[in-house]
């Protein structure tokens, strides 16, 4: 039976094994998201049944699937988005780029539910396409949703949400595709901390006819730095 710590070490002199009540306060939840790392940002944009816009970070954000193409996003506790979600159950992911991060953070603070961030971060409100949320008009890429399904364990509510439309800049497309050099996405790590992209490499998806017949690692697709 490995031994384990009644509160996070500052030095691990033995592996950590430890579950989600075994330490108090945020510390697990302080574990877990500097283990799930990066992770993207989903800037959610609801508005209520009066109209009032709302805009928050989700970093619990990604795509869920694509036959038809999903993103879900978690919310711990009851906040304004998913208050709205449950009156005007569409929303819009906004991709969050470098040049937006201080007002993509700015929108997490707690205002109060009738404040509306796009106001407080100078944020312009542009009509989406196929959902009653706005966009971000300054972010280059927009996914837009209505949602499916809201899944609630305890405090844990994750928002399922279909892609019924797409919204994508000049700026960040080249040869046929988003560039993600261009796009500059911000990657969330733990706490305060954030990352831009490092190096990019690419690395072919195995096949079976290009497998068969050798031996050991010999057929592996090997990583070649863009
Ligand atoms: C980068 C970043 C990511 C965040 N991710 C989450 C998240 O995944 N889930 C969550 O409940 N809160 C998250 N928060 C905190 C919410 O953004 C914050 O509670 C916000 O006030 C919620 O706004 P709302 O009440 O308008 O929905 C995050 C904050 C930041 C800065």
């Amino acid at each position: 039976m490995p031994h384990s710590y009644d509160t996070p070490p500052a030095v691990l002199d033995h592996p950590l094994e430890v579950g989600p009540d075994d330490w108090q306060g945020p510390a697990f939840y302080q574990l877990m998201t500097a283990l799930v790392v990066p992770r993207p940002i989903g800037w959610i944009s609801t508005i209520s049944a009066s109209g009032v816009p709302n805009i928050a970070p989700y970093s619990y954000f990604n795509l869920m699937g694509s036959d038809p193409p999903y993103v879900a996003f978690g919310s711990t506790g009851v906040k304004d988005s998913l208050t709205n979600l449950r009156e005007v159950p569409q929303f819009v992911a906004n991709i969050v780029t470098m040049d937006l991060l201080e007002r993509m953070n700015f929108t997490s603070g707690d205002f109060p539910r009738d404040e509306d961030e796009f106001t407080w971060a100078g944020l312009t409100q542009v009509a989406a396409e196929k959902v009653r949320p706005f966009r971000v008009g300054e972010a280059k890429a927009h996914l837009e949703c209505e949602v499916m399904h809201i899944v609630t364990d305890r405090n844990t509510n994750i928002v399922l949400g279909r892609i019924i439309h797409a919204h994508v800049d000049p700026s960040v497309w080249k040869n046929g595709r988003v560039d993600p050099r261009l796009l500059d996405p911000v990657c969330r790590l733990s706490g305060s901390g954030y990352a831009a992209l490092g190096d990019l490499v690419n690395v072919q998806r195995p096949q079976w006819k290009n497998i068969e017949g050798t031996i050991g690692l010999e057929a592996m697709p090997r990583a070649e730095r863009r």
